[in-house]
């Protein structure tokens, strides 16, 4: 019935030692100098009275990447009424004209990929790999919704009627959406929304993390670069308060949000009490997500997956494995493996591509996991601490660590970094296992390591999660292959990146005419 986008966005071959060396030369010297960025409306940089913020690198607090200039009341009224003023015309531009400007700024984000990466690894801290898939999962959403718009707003779809009837469907825009994005992938996030929204034509009012207006900034100028209209897009980088100032706004047609699952709380709550319209919130927040590997997986292959799931990015993805649950028969094995990959796992500079784990976002993430070893230092048995080298004292870094829990109830909600858990349980208690993971209430991902095709269905059918990897790492979705979002407190979907998301950034009409 569709026609799914395949065509990944084209990477570089970051294993080619001249095309790495390239792009980290090009990315050292793309960053010489910090600058300044703040409200984008009507494709100005509008300045406020207030000073600008100092952005400092996660990895070393002593350098700075630039500062931001916060959104005011003022910036926020003047973005939405000037979305407000050009949502008509957008909504009415042809549908092949703004998927072409979408996939205008694909090549852009390609084109541009080196500074795109060397702001994402200073403000984010994210590695270099991490960067650079980044800036592809941006490309993909921006390619892959335009193609979605094709296909959903084309023209009207013919419905079937009684003689004498012609009845037909159009998806239309809704007006100004705002787009709520988190820190972790500053941009294929903050793009994922934003395209989608543009592609149902309406127009966005983008309120990026606190943690990474910069990437925001530079992505946004690309976009306008492409052809997206001044007045269609505005940027207002904010704190939360911004982000509900958005909400409360009656203009304000619908939210994409992506963060933690007290925001999406207030959300819905601000949105109940304007007492006006009734406006889709469309919500990915957190997961406690699992590995199961029975007792028929490889526990080499266990350990290869379970380490990049909970590892890359030092764990800060929604998608990251916080526990793993393994059989007793392969424990052992598996346990002393983990314990030995852990430790040679590299703490470091994000951009030096030897680097594994980069810094954790801010001092108020690194505060939090620090107090989590803490407490599990004395609830839980140590497998293994990555250790924390000496130079990595002036960032806010989290070493990567695993722990051996007695009780699956002990972990209550996510707790976002490089820690992850580890249960043991016998045979026969598979069940046991799927339950406890359900009756956490989230449901993103699960991975599930076994040789048996009928666990697999088992599990599939039982797990009450949005995504499932099969012997296989469980991050890392691919546009268009792998839509990606959970059900439950992991978010109201529907999936990013999959067949059924434009389609909540738009409304449907119905025309029935008597011929
Ligand atoms: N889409 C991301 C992933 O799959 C979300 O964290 O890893």
């Amino acid at each position: 019935i569709f026609e799914p986008h395949r065509r990944a966005s084209a990477g570089l071959a970051l294993a080619d030692r001249t095309v790495r060396s390239e792009l980290l030369s090009g990315m050292a010297s793309a960053l010489l100098s910090p600058f300044e960025v703040g409200p984008l409306i009507d494709g100005e940089l509008t300045l406020g009275d207030a000073r600008p913020h100092r952005m400092v690198c996660p990895h070393d607090h002593r350098q700075d990447i630039g500062q931001v200039h916060w959104s005011d009341a003022h910036h926020i009224e003047a973005a939405i009424s000037s979305a407000c003023r050009n949502a008509e015309a957008w909504d009415l531009t042809p549908v092949d004209e703004r998927a072409r400007i979408l996939e205008r700024a694909a090549n852009l984000f390609e084109s541009q990929r080196t500074q795109l990466m060397a702001v994402i690894v200073r403000e984010a801290g994210k590695t270099v790999t991490a960067a650079h898939d980044d800036v592809r999962e941006a490309v993909d959403f921006l390619r892959y919704y335009a193609n979605e718009a094709r296909r959903l707003f084309s023209g009207p779809i013919s419905l079937p009627g009684p003689t004498g009837e012609r009845n037909e469907m159009t998806y239309r825009a809704r007006g100004p959406f705002a787009c709520i994005s988190p820190w972790n992938f500053p941009i294929a996030i903050f793009t994922g929304q934003i395209a989608a929204a543009l592609a149902a034509g309406n127009p966005v009012l983008a309120k990026p993390a606190e943690q990474t207006p910069l990437t925001a900034f530079l992505a946004t100028r690309l976009l306008h670069q492409a052809g997206v209209p001044a007045g269609v897009l505005h940027l207002l980088p904010g704190y939360g308060t911004t982000g509900a100032a958005l909400v409360r706004d009656p203009r304000v047609q619908g939210i994409a949000f992506t963060g933690s699952n007290a925001a999406a709380w207030a959300i819905q709550k601000g949105l109940a009490d304007r007492r006006a319209a009734i406006v889709p919130l469309i919500a990915e927040t957190g997961g406690l997500n699992a590995m199961i590997a029975d007792s028929s997986a490889l526990p080499e292959q266990v350990v290869r997956d379970v380490m990049r799931s909970a590892f890359d990015s030092a764990g800060q993805r929604c998608s990251a494995a916080r526990m793993l649950f393994v059989h007793e028969d392969i424990a052992p094995r598996t346990l002393s493996m983990l314990a030995g990959a852990i430790e040679e796992l590299s703490l470091g500079d994000p951009m030096d591509y030897a680097t594994d784990i980069g810094p954790v976002i801010d001092e108020q993430a690194q505060d939090t996991l620090d107090a989590h070893k803490l407490h599990l230092g004395r609830e839980a048995q140590l497998i293994a601490d990555g250790g924390m080298p000496e130079d990595c004292r002036a960032g806010t870094y989290v070493s990567p660590a695993a722990y051996e829990i007695e009780r699956i109830d002990i972990l209550k909600s996510e707790v976002f970094g490089p820690i992850l858990y580890v249960g043991r349980y016998q045979g026969g208690m598979l069940d046991k296992v799927i339950d406890a993971i359900n009756v956490t209430g989230y449901g993103l991902t699960l991975g599930l390591h076994s040789r048996i095709n009928s666990v697999a269905d088992h599990v599939a059918r039982r797990a009450k999660v949005g995504n499932l990897y099969v012997n296989r790492n469980q991050i890392g979705a691919l546009v268009g292959a792998q839509p990606f979002g959970g059900e439950g407190l992991s978010g109201t979907g529907p999936k990013a990146g999959g067949p059924n998301y434009v389609q909540r950034f738009a409304t449907e009409r119905v025309r029935s005419t008597d011929i």
